[in-house]
């Protein structure tokens, strides 16, 4: 029996939505920021900025809705190869989104995670997001998860590499290597999987994203640029999964 966070109120926001058809967990590709600025003759890194408004607004807007976990690929394990100046502003673009929201989070009572090697990234970007992490680990209402230097393989060869140690220490045998074992060792250990991937800006690709977690996720792919996503949008894509037959496999249309 899915349980549905009392503070929401789905209704309000999407009139008529069943609350058992909005998705547990969100997971979002926020793409598109530097085409966007591209297209008004800025700098990348303006559209990067401006994304910060469409990241609030998504927040906002699945707390009112009773989505339990919204995880945001925010920096990719590939996107070093950027060129410095670009990856040294999304630095500080992190820091200071972490500085600017941390208050609002704790008001809304919303939970912030991270996932991926985000321990690994500089200062004062790297403290910024364990200074939130701390200050809303009290919290009791949504989780936003940050990803952060994260990259589906790499947390993936990481949980193997750490299950394979437990079976050299004799702790579990190969046979306790089940699904559950996996998913428990991986960065998003305790969250639901996804039911609801939503990427920006067109492409229809993964990206090296959440790769085992997403395998029965659905795939929404908006049109939209990331600073141009809002309630709007969000609400189109719910509306969109809700509206869905999920099967698993089987035959039965039955809501999660
Ligand atoms: C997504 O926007 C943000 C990050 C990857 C950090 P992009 O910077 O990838 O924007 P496009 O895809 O080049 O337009
Ligand atoms: C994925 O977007 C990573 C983030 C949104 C943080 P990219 O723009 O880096 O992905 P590709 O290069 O188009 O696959
Ligand atoms: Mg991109």
């Amino acid at each position: 029996m899915r349980i549905i966070n009392p503070d929401a109120d789905p209704q309000s926001v999407i009139p008529g939505i069943d609350p058992l058809r909005i998705p547990r967990h969100i997971a979002v590709i926020m793409d598109g920021n530097g085409r966007w600025a591209q297209e008004r003759g800025f700098p990348r890194i303006f559209g990067h900025r401006n994304g910060a408004a469409a990241v609030r607004e998504t927040v906002e807007t699945c707390g009112k809705l009773g989505v339990e976990a919204l995880t945001l690929y925010s920096f990719s394990s590939e996107n070093w190869k950027r060129p410095k100046a670009e990856v040294d502003a999304l630095m500080e673009l992190c820091a200071i989104y972490c500085d600017n929201e941390r208050d609002e989070l704790i008001r809304e009572n919303i939970r912030l995670r991270a996932i991926g090697r985000w321990q690994d990234l500089p200062d004062p970007a790297g403290e910024a997001i364990a200074r939130v992490i701390e200050a809303t680990n009290h919290c009791t209402g949504p989780t936003l998860c940050l990803a952060l230097n994260y990259g589906a393989r790499d947390e993936i060869t990481r949980a193997v590499r750490s299950i394979a140690q437990s079976a050299k220490a004799g702790e579990i045998e190969p046979s306790d290597i089940s699904d559950e074992l996996i998913s428990a060792n991986l960065d998003t250990a305790g969250l639901p999987d996804p039911d609801l991937l939503i990427r920006t800006a067109g492409e229809k690709r993964l990206s090296n994203y959440l790769l085992w977690q997403l395998s029965y996720a659905e795939l929404y792919i908006a049109d939209v640029l990331w600073p141009e996503f809002n309630k709007e949008e969000l609400c189109k894509a719910i509306q969109d999964y809700a509206s869905r037959n999920r099967r698993f496999g089987g035959l039965n249309n039955s809501p999660s």
